[in-house]
Formats: structure tokens, sequence, C-alpha cells
């Protein structure tokens, strides 16, 4: 079945195996991740062989194969941040967003928790970041009423 978006940036890029990196960061630009089909149909149209194109997806940290959240809560369990107990700011989000076991992205698809190392902002520990949004000193309680707002917020959009 053809797919008119990936097709849009494949033209863009003349259909060039030669373009696959510059091609396939555009298609997760425009789809937040790359799927497992979406590399099976770039492979397809390309000419390339689908483990070229899955070996390049996953060789490259910056390439997401799973799907993300419309918001990115970065949490950062560097040492700083770690001693002032993120820990528990960790437990409060992943039982807020609903995460269970490995799970990283909400079921709802409106969170990604990601654990980050350091987020150069050691003095403002504990820190995390929602998209771009920059908090200091968080607690458990005030990332659970970010968190809540951001809900309340979509749902109102609904
Ligand atoms: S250790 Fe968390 S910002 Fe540096």
């Amino acid at each position: 079945m053809e797919d008119p978006t990936l097709d849009k940036i494949l033209n863009q890029y003349k259909c060039d195996s030669k373009k696959l990196l510059p091609i396939l960061q555009a298609v997760q630009e425009k789809e937040k991740y790359l799927s497992e089909a979406t590399m099976k149909y770039v492979a397809h149209k390309l000419d390339l062989p689908e483990t070229q194109v899955f070996g390049v997806a996953s060789f490259y940290s910056h390439f997401a194969l799973t799907a993300k959240g419309k918001y990115i809560i970065r949490l950062c369990d560097g040492t700083a941040c770690h001693v002032r107990k993120s820990d528990n700011v960790r437990n409060t989000i992943r039982e807020t967003i609903g995460l269970t076991g490995n799970e990283q992205t909400s079921k709802d698809l409106l969170f990604t928790l990601e654990i980050v190392s350091c987020l150069g902002a050691c003095g403002l520990a504990p820190v995390m970041v929602i998209n771009e949004e920059v908090y200091g000193q968080i607690t458990p309680e005030k990332a659970q009423e970010l968190i809540t707002e951001i809900k309340r917020k979509e749902n109102a959009n609904n």
C-alpha cells in the first residue's frame, strides 16, 4: 500500500539510496519514530535490503525505533540529582503517567520518560526537562502537578 507522507519525503530526495540517512532523519521528524513498517517501506522504495535500513536506523542512537509520547520527560539521574533524590521523582512520574515494567511511554502516547545522566544544570538538582522546558529542584509533588496540568490541558483540547 502506498504511503503519501513517506512518498513525499522520498521524492524530495529523488528516491536516492545514497541519501538514506537524511531520508530517515526526515521521516523521524515527521513521524516521531521509525516503525518496522516504515523502514520496510523505505527499503522497498529505495531498492535497498531491509537489513541495511534496519542496520542504519539501529546504529545511530538518535533514531527512535519505538513510539514516543507527545511530551518527552527527561529526568536527570546524574550524581548531583541522584543524591537529591531523583529516584523519588522518577517513581512518582512513572506512577502518574501509568508506566509499568520496562515501559518508557504511556499507553495514551502522551508521555515518554527518559532517564539521563547529566543535563548540565547540577546546581539546580534534581532537574527535569519536559520537551524544551527545564524544571530545577523538582520534587515528586511538583512533577505530579506539572504532569496533571498537561493531562488536563490535553483532555480539554480533545
Ligand atoms: S547531575 Fe543532574 S544536572 Fe548534572
